[in-house]
């Protein structure tokens, strides 16, 4: 693979010439510029090209009181592929084993008594590394789950809605407002057929594109709290009576304003895991 390398463009000037100075940036095709204040009524500006900006540009400057600080080669970083090879496979939960490598690499020997996932490391949200989806696997691997109809809420990879499946759901719904998590959602679920033999209903969109009359038992939402604050109301209505909703995504500081503003849609917590700065709550309508 090619690596690209841009030229970025350093200059100091007094602030108040920051405009004329990023029309003629744009004049000369940057692709972009950033400006950072150094120091009262003085401006760094880095724009950043594809090729070394043109003399011309740099000529007049220096009388307009423009220093040109210089002009240094950047090579593009491919930050995804470099994660993507560090990343590897690991036990998640009681019961889980994740393979976040791409569906080509050599099959992993997994654990006895554990379930593999496998999860590309890509765009969407959820392979299990970070604190609020290995938080709600736990808690829902505590939850009697068989049997019940569950939702899950911003489903990213499709990570929980898939542990929901493995774990004896009657059925399972789960959409993400990210129209590519719902694909890869999908994508993800035909790499997961021996665990995920029947696969969840993904949609792209939000919770009002459910059927009015679709009531769940059991609701995973790891998403923060202040995302769906708007439909934790319609959220609760769509709980069957006694149903469990698993919130995740919560800071510890949050975890007593979320209980109190879930109370009067009569939600009670019941349980929770806690990990570093995070926590998961599992509720219940009483
Ligand atoms: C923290 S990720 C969780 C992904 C996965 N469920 C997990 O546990 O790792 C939150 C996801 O919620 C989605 N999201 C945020 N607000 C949403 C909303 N109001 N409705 C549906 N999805 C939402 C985001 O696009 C994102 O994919």
């Amino acid at each position: 693979m090619s690596i690209r390398v841009f030229q970025l463009l350093t200059v100091r000037l007094p602030a108040a010439l920051e405009d004329e100075v990023m029309g003629q940036l744009y004049l000369a095709g940057t692709l972009g510029c950033e400006a950072r204040d150094e120091a009262p009524g003085r401006l760094a500006i880095v724009a950043w090209f594809d090729e070394v900006p043109p003399p011309e540009l740099l000529a007049g400057w220096a009388e307009q009181g423009v220093e040109v600080v210089g002009v240094a080669p950047l090579a593009e970083q491919d930050w995804l592929g470099g994660y993507r090879a560090q990343v590897r496979p690991f036990a998640l939960g009681r019961g889980f084993f994740v393979d976040p490598r791409e569906p080509d690499e050599a099959a992993v020997e997994v654990p006895a008594g554990r379930a593999l996932l496998r999860l590309p490391a890509r765009t969407a949200f959820g392979i299990g590394s970070h604190e609020s989806t290995r938080l709600a696997l736990e808690l829902l691997e505590d939850t009697p789950v068989a049997g019940c109809r569950v939702l899950d809420v911003g489903t990213g990879t499709g990570i929980l809605a898939f542990a929901a499946e493995a774990l004896g759901a009657a059925s399972v719904t789960a959409f993400d407002i990210d129209p590519v998590a719902a694909l890869v959602a999908r994508e993800n679920q035909g790499l997961n057929r021996a665990v995920v033999p029947r696969a969840p209903r993904f949609f792209a969109g939000e919770i009002n594109a459910l059927a009015p009359s679709a009531r769940f038992d059991l609701l995973l939402v790891n998403v923060i709290p202040a995302e769906v604050a708007a439909v934790f109301a319609e959220l609760a209505n769509r709980l069957s009576p006694r149903g469990r909703w698993i919130f995740s995504g919560v800071l510890l500081e949050q975890e007593a304003e979320l209980t109190t503003n879930l109370a009067p849609l009569g939600l009670e917590p019941e349980a929770r895991h806690e990990e570093g700065e995070w926590v998961a709550v599992r509720f219940r309508r009483v």
